[in-house]
């Protein structure tokens, strides 16, 4: 039998403070005199200066499994994920063997329910094996037990137009959504930072934003003339921001996500040689990071998306021209976002717009029902708790990530996720994973 909880003086979404009871999955009661009535045998959870959320939505996680569980499962990336405050999570398709089969997102989607602690929505590769030659079987991911929606190639760009082109009209039939890592391969090769001033003084090969923003061009003309909708994954220059917001003016079907590192590191980091700040796309300048932060708030970009990379010491910890690119991300997220100060109004943050990027836009992408929606009675009880008052030091032991790569090692961030409900049960008490 499904317990229930009380949360006493809780904020829903920083609002007035009130009372919310969760039984049987869903909320029951929203205010002190329903959750009163109620209450009988609730477990009291002292909510008291909390803020309550909707639970968080990643639209970009790399769990690793199968293939790599040297570096993350699906179990601990899902911990690492609830303890970050999620409920839901879309995992990558990079993995070994690439998910561009129904037989290998049934298997990600299995390991997901069976570890319990977000809902893994696997994504499905757009090309075999990430190969860019053939499309994947898209139709028979989409009809799989996993009911596949998003497709991507992430770690790789969908180079040629013409498989972008078939790819964008095979899922409009589904309304499903190519999420494209942007990436002009011939723009990049050899590439390992940013081009620009520090690479020119490092003498590391430069990986331009115009490779990028070509791209991105590219794909939103392509989904206007198909009708189809599109997703840019990890947007890291200004540039590409212009684009957005013109393909956006014309009415194209596009969404666009930030990572939490390109809001608040640059490439001056790479002067260190410490390949923990290495990541693909490269951080970029001071002046990048100032574009992404304000198109966040405007919502020219839709999301916050972790990009969530673990990689092992050996494929991590070597010189930065042979380590692997990416960073971890889902346990420090909501803190780094709210050191950004993007999302705050008159009063400190805007509880509201932080659940709009890492929640309701997330699951409306993702078309993760159940999940994005704010608490109110009857509404399934994927839920955040949050103390924004308190501070998390970060400290890489202490994740439940098998990796380490973590780039906020030693920092202090404002902030800390105190418990996370999936479906009314506690993933996350206390600050603590319950399993
Ligand atoms: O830094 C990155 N790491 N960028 C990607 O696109 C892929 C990811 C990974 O899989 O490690």
């Amino acid at each position: 039998m499904s317990r229930s909880y009380l949360l006493a003086g809780v904020a829903p979404l920083g609002r007035a403070p009130t009372d919310v009871l969760i039984r049987d999955g869903v909320v029951v009661a929203l205010d002190a005199a329903g959750a009163a009535g109620a209450r009988a045998g609730a477990e009291v959870v002292d909510a008291a200066g909390l803020v309550l959320l909707p639970g968080l939505v990643d639209l970009h996680t790399h769990l690793r499994e199968p293939g790599r569980e040297d570096a993350e499962t699906v179990e601990s990336g899902s911990r690492a994920a609830a303890l970050g405050g999620y409920t839901a999570v879309c995992a990558m398709a990079n993995t070994e063997p690439v998910a561009d089969t129904a037989g290998v997102v049934e298997q990600v989607y299995r390991l997901g329910r069976a570890a319990g602690l977000v809902d893994v929505q696997p994504v499905g590769a757009v090309t075999a094996g990430l190969g860019g030659q053939r499309l994947a079987e898209l139709g028979a991911m989409a009809t799989s037990a996993a009911a596949v929606r998003m497709f991507s190639d992430d770690g790789r760009c969908v180079a040629d137009p013409r498989m972008m082109r078939r790819a964008l009209e095979y899922v409009k039939a589904f309304d499903g959504v190519i999420a494209q890592h942007a990436e002009e391969p011939g723009l990049t090769l050899g590439a390992q930072m940013h081009e620009g001033e520090v690479s020119a003084v490092l003498g590391l090969a430069g990986w331009p934003a115009v490779a990028e923003e070509a791209i991105i061009a590219r794909d939103v003309l392509l989904a206007g003339h198909v009708g189809a909708r599109l997703h840019i994954c990890h947007v890291s220059t200004a540039g590409s921001v212009e684009i957005l917001r013109w393909a956006r003016q014309r009415g194209v079907r596009v969404t666009a996500e930030v990572t939490p590192h390109h809001l608040v590191l640059t490439d001056e980091l790479a002067r260190s040689y410490d390949p923990v700040f290495k990541v693909n796309p490269p951080l970029r300048t001071a002046a990048d990071v100032t574009a992404l932060r304000a198109a966040l708030a405007e919502g020219v970009i839709d999301a916050v998306a972790t990009d969530h990379a673990p990689h092992t010491v050996e494929d991590k910890e070597c010189e930065w021209a042979y380590a692997r690119p990416g960073m971890l991300g889902l346990e420090t997220v909501l803190s780094v976002v709210l050191s950004t100060g993007a999302l705050a109004g008159d009063a400190g943050t805007d509880w509201d717009a932080l659940a709009q990027r890492m929640s309701r836009t997330p699951a409306r992408i993702a078309g993760l029902d159940g999940h994005g929606r704010d608490p109110a009675v009857g509404v399934p009880a994927n839920l955040t708790l949050v103390d924004p008052a308190a501070t998390t030091t970060v400290e890489p032991g202490a994740s439940a990530s098998r990796s380490r790569n973590n780039p906020y090692t030693g920092r202090t961030l404002p902030g800390r996720i105190v418990a996370t409900f999936l479906r009314g049960e506690p993933t996350v008490l206390d600050g603590k994973a319950t399993r």
